[in-house]
């Protein structure tokens, strides 16, 4: 890939947390600020693709390729909405678990193939991931140049803080080529003080590491999801689509974006 692109996986120790939707809609704000995206989904779930209406029945996907070729090449689908996706793929049980064999043996290719896709200058490659600590966390931890971790903001999710923070140091920071870790606070609903409490306990544990900007409530994230569309073009002056660009305008001002 080319040199002057910015890869950012997005993880999360708890399921749910809204990883697959801040990618796709982090996507969209990037790709409406002149920016060239390449969305990656690399969780089985194969979710991102809905965001991006690909057709559900079209099977082909990074892990089909993967199986079949080891390379990502002709994975790809050109969302009509102008960001370039890699979709996991749809595949039978015994094949998934023949690709996460190949994965167990080969940790680094995730990273290896990613620099093989062809990619205009600037681009930034978004990483969906599955929750947890698995084979997929680990291959889109050791390619990426940015971890963002999304978090809720409830005790729950400030306790795998420390989770996270192993695997950092496991996969990235013995790295030269890693620049930085994020963590991002979705689902924020500001009229519950347990929300705004368990915020000030997050700013105060991660500092300049937490998006100064959160991602509020907004129940139109789930209904865009139905309609197959990005909140951004389901509903342009939704809070969703807002804090979106918000989050794109800060990334793009950090170092390691521009
Ligand atoms: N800001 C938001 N406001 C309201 N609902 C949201 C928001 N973000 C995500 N959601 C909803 O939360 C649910 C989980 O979101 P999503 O699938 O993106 O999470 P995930 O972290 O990718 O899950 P998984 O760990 O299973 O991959 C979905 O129903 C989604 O529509
Ligand atoms: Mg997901």
């Amino acid at each position: 890939m080319n040199p002057r692109s910015t890869l950012v996986a997005v993880v999360s120790p708890k399921g749910g947390v809204g990883k697959t939707s801040v990618v796709a809609n982090l996507a969209m704000a990037l790709v409406d600020r002149q920016r060239p995206v390449l969305a990656v989904d690399l969780d089985p779930q194969n979710a991102l693709r809905l965001h991006l209406r690909m057709p559900v029945d079209d099977a082909r996907g990074l892990a089909v390729q993967g199986l079949q070729q080891w390379t990502l090449a002709g994975a790809e689908f050109a969302s009509p909405y102008g960001v370039r996706l890699l979709p996991y793929g749809s595949l039978a049980e015994s094949d998934r678990r023949d690709f996460e064999r190949g994965l167990d043996r080969d940790p680094d290719w995730l990273r290896r193939n990613l620099q093989q896709v062809p990619a205009e200058p600037g681009t930034i490659t978004l990483i969906d991931t599955p929750p947890g600590g698995s084979l997929y966390l680990q291959q889109a931890l050791l390619a990426a140049d940015v971890a963002l971790t999304v978090l809720l903001p409830d005790a729950a999710s400030f306790v795998t803080i420390a989770s996270m923070e192993r695997w950092l140091a496991e996969y990235c920071r013995s790295r030269s080529e890693f620049a930085s870790s994020y963590y991002l606070v979705n689902r924020m609903n500001a009229a519950r003080p347990l929300c705004r409490d368990v915020l000030a306990a997050m700013q105060g544990e991660l500092g300049y590491r937490l998006v100064p900007s959160v991602l509020r409530f907004d129940a139109l994230v789930e209904e865009a999801l139905a309609s197959q569309a990005p909140v951004s073009r389901y509903a342009p002056d939704s809070i969703a689509a807002q804090d979106a660009g918000q989050i794109a305008d800060w990334l793009l001002n950090q170092p390691e974006f521009r």
